[in-house]
């Protein structure tokens, strides 16, 4: 039996007073359930107000969108992990495909990431996938498995370490295109089978999510596929009652 993980990616939406009202609405409904893990991805103002409206709830985390490697100093406008964990933060994204595409993050970057991410004792959700002109140039197998490599290169003890993976095809964010069940499944294995060539059997613990258009309507077909651990979710996850259908899928 799989325990699904469902993340929610606010992105740059629900500021602190929006974030209250969420999880006031949000966990006034959503019972304690333990066979899944939900996880909110808020921006980095909100993360003390997602922590605190959670008290001591383990299974619903706090997560933070991005992270600086360094741990403090002259870094204008970041925020280090150490300081995500001391705001609530249990887990961050790293390279997810806005960071990449719109703010120019490496592959090199998210392996600092990743690592600087561990030493803080945060999890880490590492983002992969292709644009549509990869997709359709054939390179989505090769694109994924650089990322998946380059990415987790810096982590030490990646056998040990606690992190999951999110396959969201770039073609599919935000455009209301989904990848079918199949098109996911297909990518996912090609993801864990690259996991068990660098961390043998260990790779069967790791979650792989999909992201990309995921919606109320679509989210119970995904997440049936044997292979779709979970689910990344953006513009369906700004409001409350919208991700709670999606969270209880
Ligand atoms: P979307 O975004 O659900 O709005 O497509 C997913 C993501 O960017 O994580």
């Amino acid at each position: 039996m799989k325990r699904p993980v469902l993340a929610a990616n606010w992105k740059m939406n629900n500021g602190p007073t929006a974030a209250k009202k969420f999880m006031d609405a949000f966990l006034a409904t959503y019972a304690r359930r333990d066979d899944r893990t939900v996880v909110i991805f808020a921006p980095a103002v909100s993360l003390s107000t997602v922590a605190n409206a959670l008290g001591g709830r383990g299974d619903v985390l706090a997560g933070v969108q991005n992270i600086y490697w360094a741990e403090k100093g002259a870094f204008t406008g970041e925020t280090s992990a150490p300081m995500a964990r001391d705001a609530g933060a249990r887990v961050t994204l790293v390279g997810h495909s806005e960071r990449r595409h719109v703010f120019g993050e490496t592959d090199d970057q998210c392996a600092k990431k990743c690592a600087a991410a561990i030493k803080a004792a945060l999890s880490f959700m590492l983002c992969i996938g292709e644009t549509i002109e990869q997709r359709e140039a054939g390179e989505t197998e090769r694109l994924v498995k650089r990322q998946l490599r380059e990415g987790l290169a810096q982590t030490e003890n990646l056998i040990s370490v606690d992190f999951s993976i999110a396959y969201e095809p770039v073609w599919a964010i935000g455009t209301g295109l989904t990848a079918s069940a199949a098109d996911a499944s297909a990518i996912h294995t090609v993801i864990r089978s690259e996991l068990r060539e660098m961390i043998g059997t260990r790779a069967n613990e790791i979650p792989i999510l999909y992201g990309g258009s995921v919606n109320p309507s679509n989210a119970a077909g995904l997440l049936r596929a044997p292979e779709i651990d979970g689910l990344l979710v953006g513009g369906a996850s700004v409001e409350a009652a919208s991700w709670l259908s999606i969270a209880q899928t």
